[in-house]
């Protein structure tokens, strides 16, 4: 983690704010297999589903109207292209938008039952500090649902990584960023656990990656254990 390029949230919101204008046109086809997997894999869960890092709302016409969705993101350009979407397309299935940073989201604890971040994960400036708070505000049962950039581990494209993440930075985001990082976080997080992990395009650079909350262990399982013991 020490080489690990820093972000600020200066820089990526003034990279964002710059995007805004062509976001959809420039990564609305690249990213699109990645987002309907994403989606196909929060709907198998489905109800109020929180979209971190929703920018300019590009998924959310693709979500059924029978969840709810609430969108987050830190930049204001990015949202407010996110809120032109929802209005002129009528989507009703959208509970909310709100400028608010995927590390210090302002949900109580469980309240959504999936948390969805795509292409988010390698933009903020704490990854794990990120996922704790999808964690904290997931219920248990539900699932965190990424499409986010793995690191290649050796070769040219590691090397590229390196040589490209300065300028990346300027962008908005992470080019190195390995599947450790994802995989140690998993085993730290009280009761989370990895469910899938897939390859994703462009040239499986990207990965959905599914983690799930444990259930709670209801009151009268507790008493049944503790009687056991
Ligand atoms: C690469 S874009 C992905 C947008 C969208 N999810 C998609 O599928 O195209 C990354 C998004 O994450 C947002 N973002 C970056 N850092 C953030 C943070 N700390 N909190 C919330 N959103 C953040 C950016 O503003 C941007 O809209």
């Amino acid at each position: 983690m020490t080489d690990d390029i820093q972000l600020d949230k200066e820089t990526i919101a003034k990279a964002y704010a710059r995007w805004a204008p062509v976001y959809d046109l420039v990564f609305g086809a690249v990213f699109e297999r990645g987002r309907q997997a994403a989606i196909a894999a929060a709907e198998r869960i489905g109800g109020r589903i929180l979209e971190v890092g929703v920018g300019t709302g590009i998924s959310l016409p693709d979500y059924s109207p029978a969840n709810r969705l609430y969108g987050v993101d830190i930049s204001e350009p990015m949202l407010r292209k996110a809120q032109e979407r929802v209005t002129e397309l009528g989507l009703n299935h959208v509970e909310g938008l709100s400028v608010m940073d995927a590390a210090r989201l302002s949900f109580p604890d469980a309240s959504f039952d999936v948390v969805v971040a795509q292409y988010v994960v390698t933009t903020v400036p704490d990854p794990e500090a990120t996922l704790d708070e999808f964690a904290r505000v997931l219920r248990p049962g539900g699932e965190i649902v990424l499409v986010s950039r793995v690191g290649a581990e050796a070769g040219l494209r590691k090397s590229l990584e390196r040589w490209f993440a300065p300028a990346a930075r300027k962008l908005g985001w992470r080019t190195e960023f390995p599947w450790q990082r994802y995989a140690r976080w998993a085993e730290g997080a009280r009761g989370m656990r990895l469910i899938e992990r897939r390859a994703m395009p462009p040239f499986g650079h990207f990965s959905l990656i599914r983690f799930g909350k444990a259930e709670a262990i209801r009151s009268g399982a507790k008493e049944a254990l503790s009687a056991s013991a």
